[in-house]
């Protein structure tokens, strides 16, 4: 069976994360990264727009102090394939300079954006710089962008919810689902 509200769309009725295996993993997560940055104050910078509810979950889970900042993406391409080319649409209003930067994704894909992304902030030279993200698919990965801390790990197929979506709907569901046929 599967929930509609767009003819041509049909998502999975059982979620493929549902929202209390998500709240587990981002409290999990966040012990992780307390650990390691060991009280030095982490910048985090949200991936716009979807990783708006991850960063908040995320950011009240964190015990270590957090300042956050926004950064707005583009990539050229189909509903769902990544072209490759990126555009910034908003950029930092921080200096990530000598700053311990997390950048905190929805979804990695092919790896593209967030290669650019990372690219970009090395050379603003921050003091480090590690990634987490939310989903780590892995199958059309074709950078080797370093992921340091990972959600969820999944193969293929385009899922929405929890932040994510298809030509901007979904992000408001509190789990994710599977888009059947895409
Ligand atoms: P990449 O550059 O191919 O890694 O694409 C990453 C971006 O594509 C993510 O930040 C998402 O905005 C989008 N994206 C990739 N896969 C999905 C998916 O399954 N659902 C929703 N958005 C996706
Ligand atoms: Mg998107």
């Amino acid at each position: 069976m599967t929930t509609s509200n767009s003819p041509n769309i049909r998502l999975s009725l059982t979620p493929l994360f549902s929202a209390e295996a998500i709240a587990a993993r981002v409290k999990a997560l966040a012990t992780q990264i307390d650990s390691d940055y060991n009280g030095r104050e982490i910048l985090m910078v949200a991936v716009l727009k979807g990783s708006f509810l991850f960063i908040a979950d995320l950011v009240r889970a964190v015990k270590t102090p957090t300042v956050i900042d926004f950064v707005r993406l583009a990539s050229y391409g189909s509903a769902t394939q990544s072209s490759g080319i990126i555009e910034v649409r908003k950029d930092l209003e921080m200096s990530v300079k000598d700053k311990h930067v997390l950048v905190v994704e929805d979804i990695v894909d092919s790896g593209l954006t967030l290669e650019s992304l990372r690219n970009m902030l090395l050379n603003r030279q921050p003091a480090s710089l590690r990634i987490c993200t939310l989903i780590d698919k892995q199958a059309q990965r074709i950078t080797n962008v370093p992921v340091d801390y990972i959600g969820f790990s999944m193969d293929d197929g385009f899922i929405v919810g929890y932040g994510l979506d298809l030509d901007e709907r979904y992000r408001d569901l509190p789990d994710i689902r599977v888009v059947e046929g895409a």
